[in-house]
């Protein structure tokens, strides 16, 4: 079982969007595979058009008790774990009792499941660091620019301070602009680096579209730059031994 978490502390780099589009990646490619979102707000839920049903708490969450709260999506292979309002509080009862018993539940879906992605809100929280040190891989978006570089630098010294290993980085640049010179000169000085993937999203109407059409790009423009890049990406992810 793969688990991965989709995280950046920055707000808005396009962690939901690239959950959204690995998961169905992942999914199309035969993996059962299940998308937990993480973030209150729901974005990836909205997205797969799942909401909550019943009485969803984050002390079931906590508790294991959620399996019946995950639900099938349209696309095959592929389920949901719906955000539940409750979640914005998942950090006041994630003390070390409740996170040792969060860090099992990864393991009781491993039957069932052959990847787990967990879309994560931004911040960096008691959520955001469970989730971190537990999965097995990290994917983080990042815009080309000063502060989402820093981002990940503060990352990394997080990984360093909680013993956490690099290895399991993989950091892609997200909506790049060509046009735009910071973009470029971002792009080349740092994709080198090895905790940097080769594949990169473009910033692509396509993607902002979603919001629209409630689909992942490949559903809604299948074989589109923006399609290609995310199963391109998808791959990349699932080759990748070593990074930083
Ligand atoms: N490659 C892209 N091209 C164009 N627009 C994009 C791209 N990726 C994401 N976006 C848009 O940027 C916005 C933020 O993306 P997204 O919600 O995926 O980011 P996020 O990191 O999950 O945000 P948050 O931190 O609020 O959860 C959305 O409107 C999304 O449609
Ligand atoms: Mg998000």
């Amino acid at each position: 079982m793969k688990s991965i978490a989709v995280y950046s502390s920055k707000g808005g780099v396009g962690k939901t969007s690239t959950s959204v589009n690995l998961s169905y990646a992942s999914a199309i490619r035969g993996n059962r595979t299940l998308l937990c979102d993480m973030d209150a707000q729901g974005a990836a839920s909205f997205y797969y058009k799942v909401s909550t049903q019943g009485k969803f708490t984050k002390k079931q969450l906590l508790k294991g008790k959620f399996q019946k709260h995950i639900q099938p999506t349209t696309y095959p292979n592929l389920d949901l774990l719906p955000a539940h309002f409750s979640f914005r509080n998942l950090d006041l009862v994630l003390g070390d009792e409740n996170g040792h018993e969060f860090t099992q539940l990864l393991a009781k879906l491993s039957n069932e499941y052959d990847v787990i992605i967990f879309d994560c809100p931004p911040g960096m929280s008691t959520l955001s660091e469970k989730l971190i040190t537990t999965v097995q891989k990290v994917v983080i978006p990042v815009i080309p620019t000063t502060l989402s570089i820093r981002a990940l630098a503060q990352l990394v010294r997080f990984f360093d301070k909680t013993g956490t290993d690099r290895k399991k980085m993989s950091a892609f640049f997200s909506m790049v602009e060509r046009r735009k010179k910071m973009h470029v000169e971002t792009v080349m000085s740092y994709r080198k680096k090895k905790v940097f993937l080769k594949t990169h999203i473009p910033y692509l109407a396509d993607v902002e579209k979603m919001g629209i059409t409630r689909q992942p790009v490949a559903v809604s423009n299948p074989g589109s730059p923006a399609s290609v890049a995310y199963d391109r990406l998808w791959m990349e992810c699932c080759k990748r031994k070593h990074s930083a």
